[in-house]
């Protein structure tokens, strides 16, 4: 059994699928660990410290590929990588399959087999998988990191010889993985936290955090949950009451920090250009959905604007990229504990159980064709032709 990774695009993405210590836990598998030359070093692990942890370095990305039967990635492989591998072989990655049906159609006539680890479901088995929850939770605290950077004021009051510094007001929208660690960071930098998502749970765990809840509670906010924990996409109805709200809340706040998602559609817009025109010269607001087209009006993907007010809008591309070997330490393990199901230990080989729960949900493609439910081209899912 040969795992592979290879460097990921070095103009995108610093992180790296494999790490000195989960390529010792696959060689503690039974399997021959094949790293790309520099795979790792802007995660800052070095070819001789995965030499120590028993992987071979390949010299080139076909080299590490070639003959690999699972290759773990960070992104979804490009075309050129997907030509060096071999039919059959497993890739398992952040796919980023929704509105991408020319690359998963790409997968499928590569003949892999191809794993979206997003599409992990939210159960307790697979806590240990869960690739969103370990790289938002590290987004959401760098996302405060950033911001508290930017600011040219402190975020802690502070007593001083020379007067009272006030503490900074800053407001998280959207409490999810993300932005429930934006609180508790924001808390622990002293700064006075509000924060708000359409989820009825969410304030419970804003308000264990020390932070006040504030949204518009409702009927519809108490069946925005979907089974799945996620939110739903709100009515218009909704939508103008929250603005409402939000606008009168931000034009107080010094600091924004946006998180808010709902998977498989755009990013919901939460925060208008007015509602940026009316905070304050010096004021800051990261959007960390700017991948997904941005909660914020104006935010532009990996660019600090400056708005005419004063008013730095910053939309960091790939925040858990910012802090590479941290989120590559917790990536490298939820991709380990997905292979480890996948491998029959006794025979020291693959053996993916076809209908595990956690293979039917992630699976998009195999023998060449798209397999998962929700990407499967219209036509074939409705006559079964390809
Ligand atoms: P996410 O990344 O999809 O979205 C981030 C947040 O944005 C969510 O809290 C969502 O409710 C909020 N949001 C969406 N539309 C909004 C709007 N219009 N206004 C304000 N907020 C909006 O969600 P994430 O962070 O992946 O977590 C969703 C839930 O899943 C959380 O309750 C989390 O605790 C839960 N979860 C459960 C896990 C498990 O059971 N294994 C693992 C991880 C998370």
């Amino acid at each position: 059994m040969i795992v592979g990774t290879t460097r990921e695009d070095p103009s995108a993405e610093p992180r790296v699928a494999i790490t000195p210590e989960t390529a010792k836990k696959l060689a503690g598998l039974g399997a021959t660990v094949r790293i790309e030359t520099g795979a790792g070093s802007a995660s800052g692990f070095l070819d001789k410290d995965y030499e120590a942890a028993g992987a071979t370095i390949a010299r080139s990305a076909s080299e590490a590929l070639s003959d690999a039967d699972a290759v773990l990635k960070v992104r979804r492989p490009s075309g050129e990588e997907l030509a060096q591998m071999k039919k059959g072989a497993l890739v398992i990655a952040i796919m980023d399959p929704y509105g991408q049906e020319e690359a998963v159609r790409q997968m499928a006539q590569a003949g892999v087999d191809a794993f979206a680890m997003e599409l992990m479901p939210r159960i307790t088995r697979a806590q240990v998988m869960d690739v969103l929850s370990s790289q938002a939770n590290l987004a959401g605290y760098r996302a405060v990191v950033d911001a508290a950077a930017e600011y040219g004021r402190a975020f802690p009051m502070m007593m001083t010889a020379a007067g009272t510094v006030p503490a900074a007001r800053i407001f998280i929208m959207g409490a999810g993985v993300a932005g429930l660690q934006a609180v508790a960071t924001a808390r622990r930098l002293g700064a006075v936290v509000t924060a708000t998502d359409v989820r009825p749970a969410a304030k419970e765990q804003v308000e264990s955090l020390g932070a006040k809840f504030i949204a518009v509670e409702d009927e519809e906010f108490k069946h925005a949950e979907t089974a799945g924990g996620y939110a739903k996409e709100m009515s218009d109805a909704y939508k103008a009451k929250q603005a409402e709200l939000v606008a009168s809340h931000i034009a107080k706040q010094d600091i924004v920090v946006t998180t808010a998602l709902i998977p498989g559609r755009p990013a919901p817009r939460l925060v208008s250009s007015a509602m940026v025109a009316s905070m304050r010269p010096g004021s800051v607001i990261i959007d960390l959905a700017v991948e997904r087209g941005g909660n914020v009006e104006g935010a532009k993907f990996d660019e600090t604007v400056v708005t005419e007010n004063g008013v730095k809008i910053v939309g960091h591309a790939n925040m858990p990229g910012r802090l590479a070997a941290s989120s590559s330490a917790l990536y490298a393990r939820n991709l380990f504990a997905f292979v480890e199901t996948l491998v029959d230990k006794a025979a020291k080989s693959l053996a993916v159980k076809w209908d595990d729960e956690l293979v039917k949900a992630t699976l998009l493609t195999r023998d060449g064709a798209i397999v998962h439910p929700h990407f499967k081209p219209k036509a074939a899912a409705t006559t079964g032709e390809a």
